[in-house]
């Protein structure tokens, strides 16, 4: 029987050990701390895997501006150092029975149990359990109790907090010799409990500061610790002589802070000043996560392993979420791996931010407002590759730095800017948050806007608007012009753009006049916009009517698709140099689909088929964000066998390890991917014109499927239960909501209404 709550792992799988690690990271957005073993690394070398949003180090990839980062592993603060009779503790084959590692994604721990057998036979229980609270995000918590089963064993213990650690340089699940790599800290301070170090690899690199609060109980008392400290280590040792049965227990408080947040060390004393006890702590965590899931859970009645698989990917999206500082943003792999450095791309935009702008806005807010903080950075790429207005880097860190390694693409990746100016458009629309558009959106909106004004290129033969020189989301096709998802995609941010300041000059018009000073903003430039939107090509096939990813896809050769990829599991550049690809008909990953999914209105339903037939088969899936337009599609067009599978092989994408490669962090794009498979596929929901859409297309699988919707400052409570669907108004919004069921329109106005189609 699944329990739908919690994910475990048992027996312990030895060979693959670190290779499961990512799945078991726990988080609050401020840190994500991976499953690792707590004692599994001798002396004083600690591997660990934590990493706290904004905290980079100098990478060694040759980046845009010479400068590129990476996610630094911080220390490790849950290291410990067990002997059993002067007998190291490790995880290994022969040695431990009864293992354990699971996940509660109710309560946010992870607890891990085994029994442990020495030379001699002496066999001694262990559990350990932790906790990153999302009620303090300051504070960890992490407990051990020990109970020997035989003999009288001496029993000694070294916990600490050790910043003796390295990048993990993990790549691929494939077995490796694992070798770390290099380490970013320096221990300025070691002294009592607390630790301080610094990120030594960036010249103001920031500032680190740990400090823990130990407490040893068995049954005849408190157990006192002496200090053990070491290099870059901070730690208590704890001896005792362990009887049978009789359990003693380590509970441990770790508080941090980084020079991100202020005055760090005094940040620091006055949260281990006021620390509560491990209980206390960990309750309040648990009551902070009841609330989340409130908002967030999807409940699917008759399918347990979806419903877990679905938490489980709703549960790692939330809590890597940095909301609480809109200095940052959410990265590729979140707070899980190292994997594209901790930086973010336009999956955050695109696959991610859908899913908390109808589930949690705030966060959508927060991530907007980082686009909108490095947008002085974005101008300044502009201005240096001779465009004007902004254009954001394919790949930031924390300042909007193009860190994308020289000669890879970035100058042609473009759509991203489309891509934020679509996410803001979504969220203004989602929420009415005019506060956002007014500070923030109208600026975002015009500064890009104007560089697709002069990225545009007016050919004078053929008398049209283009965008030449681009690579669309199949990013096999390294340069195409007139990328047909770039295109559309710019002609939106256009056309939003300009009903942007249309809106603002009508609600606020000295706020409006203030803008259009400080922007420099002259009328003529809005009606530009039109022009050259309405003017740009769209690759499309009129005879086929099949829109065409850019104006070359349609003549290429076709893709023996069965020699090219013969192992769904590797890619095709590990069989073809990658300079290969734009001979053929192949696609990296869902361009057009994405592209008709995100603007569903703009398209027939015999266009969106023609579409999906087309470049299904073409589709090598090479990335992890190529599954779900694919599942949501499917599903849109009524094909259920099909959309189910897309979408488990989202769902189950790294539970599964499906590429072999969630050692180096979780998918995040396929987190929110899932979610978008479920509720803009199977619940068919979108946006368009003032309402929301919704549209059963269950699988048949499943029998009913619940789920909450903020619109509009409302919240729906949604019930598709086969083919009837029935919304419940939870909390009003600013006006009555509007809505479109199964092609019904109705109107939500009072709290309790409930309407069913
Ligand atoms: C995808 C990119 C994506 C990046 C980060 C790559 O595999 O092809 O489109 O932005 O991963 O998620």
């Amino acid at each position: 029987m699944i329990d739908s709550w919690t994910l475990s792992e048992t027996p312990c799988a030895f060979d693959r050990r670190l290779g499961t690690d990512a799945l078991f990271t726990l988080g609050n957005g401020y840190l994500g701390c991976r499953g690792f073993f707590e004692e599994e690394q001798e002396g004083v070398e600690a591997l660990g895997g934590i990493y706290m949003a904004g905290v980079f180090g100098k990478g060694d990839l040759k980046a845009w501006k010479g400068m590129h980062r990476e996610l630094v592993n911080t220390p490790n603060f849950l290291w410990m150092s067990i002997r059993v009779d002067g007998e190291p503790v490790l995880a290994r084959p022969r040695r431990i029975s009864s293992y354990k590692r699971l996940l509660n994604m109710r309560t946010g721990t992870m607890t891990r149990s085994f029994i442990w057998k020495s030379a001699r036979g002496i066999q001694v229980r262990f559990e350990f359990e932790r906790f990153m609270s999302v009620a303090d995000l300051h504070v960890a918590g992490q407990r051990l109790r020990i109970t020997p089963l035989n003999g009288k064993p001496r029993i000694e213990l070294v916990s600490g907090i050790n910043a003796n650690v390295k990048q993990h340089n993990l790549v691929t699940t494939i077995p490796l010799p694992i070798q770390p790599g290099r380490p970013h800290l320096r221990t300025l301070k070691a002294a009592g409990n607390v630790i301080e170090t610094q990120v030594e690899t960036l010249p103001d690199g920031v500032k680190i500061v740990e400090g823990q609060r130990i407490a040893v109980e068995g049954p005849a008392g408190r157990i006192r610790g002496v200090p053990a400290p070491a290099p870059g280590l901070v730690a208590e040792r704890f001896v005792f002589n362990g009887r049978v049965n009789e359990t003693v227990q380590l509970t441990k408080t770790i508080h941090y802070f980084t020079s991100r947040d202020g005055q760090a060390m005094t940040l620091l004393k006055k949260s281990m000043a006021r620390a509560k006890d491990y209980d206390r702590l960990l309750q309040a965590h648990q009551r902070a996560w009841v609330n989340k899931w409130r908002e967030i859970d999807i409940e699917i009645d008759g399918a347990m392993d979806d419903q877990q698989a679905v938490r489980f990917n709703l549960f790692q999206l939330v809590q890597a979420c940095p909301e609480h500082d809109s200095r940052v943003s959410l990265g590729a792999r979140g707070l899980s791996g190292e994997m594209h450095e901790g930086s973010v791309f336009w999956d955050n935009e695109i696959f991610k931010l859908p899913f908390f702008t109808f589930a949690h806005p705030p966060a959508t807010r927060s991530m907007l407002r980082f686009r909108h903080r490095t947008l002085p950075e974005a101008r300044r790429h502009a201005k240096d590759l001779w465009f004007e207005g902004a254009m954001y880097a394919w790949k930031s860190g924390d300042d909007g730095v193009e860190e994308t390694e020289m000669g890879v693409g970035a100058y042609y990746a473009i759509h991203i800017i489309a891509d934020i100016a679509y996410a803001l458009r979504q969220y203004w629309e989602a929420t009415g948050d005019d506060d956002f558009l007014f500070r923030y959106g109208t600026e975002i909106l015009i500064e890009t806007a104007r560089f697709w004004k002069s990225r545009i290129h007016y050919d004078p033969i053929r008398k049209t608007h283009n965008i030449l020189a681009v690579r669309g989301p199949n990013e096999y096709d390294v340069i195409v012009n007139n990328n047909c998802f770039t295109n559309m995609m710019v002609q939106e941010n256009m056309r939003y753009a300009g009903e942007a300041v249309a809106f603002i000059q009508k609600t606020d018009p000295s706020a409006w006049r203030k803008l259009a000073a400080r922007l420099k903003l002259k009328p003529r430039e809005i009606d530009a916009w039109k022009t050259c939107a309405k003017g740009l090509v769209i690759s499309y096939d009129k005879q086929r009517d099949l829109y065409a990813e850019d104006d070359m896809y349609l003549h290429r050769v076709p893709f023996d698709m069965k020699r090219g990829k013969p192992d769904a599991r590797r890619v095709i550049d590990s069989t073809l140099p990658y300079e290969a690809m734009a001979y053929y008909q192949i696609t990296k990953q869902s361009d057009v689909v994405t592209l008709m999914n995100l603007l569903p209105w703009k398209f027939t339903p015999r266009q969106k088929k023609l579409a999906y037939e087309f470049y299904e088969p073409k589709t090598a899936h090479d990335s992890s964000l190529s599954f779900t337009p694919h599942a949501v599609m499917a599903a849109r067009l009524g094909m259920k066998k099909e959309a189910y599978r897309y979408f488990r092989e989202c769902a189950y994408l790294d539970i599964a390890d499906r590429q072999l490669n969630t050692i180096s962090g979780l998918h995040f794009a396929n987190l929110g991917g899932t979610w978008q498979a479920v509720i803009q596929g199977f619940a068919g929901l979108y946006q368009h014109d003032n309402r929301l859409y919704l549209a059963p297309h269950l699988p048949s699988a499943w029998q009913a499927l619940r789920f909450r919707v903020n619109y509009r400052g409302a919240l729906l409570q949604v019930e598709m239960r086969g083919c009837k669907t029935t919304v419940t108004l939870e909390r009003a919004g600013t006006q009555p909501i509007s809505l479109n069921l199964d092609g019904r329109s109705v109107r939500l106005i009072r709290v309790g209404q409930m309407v069913s189609v």
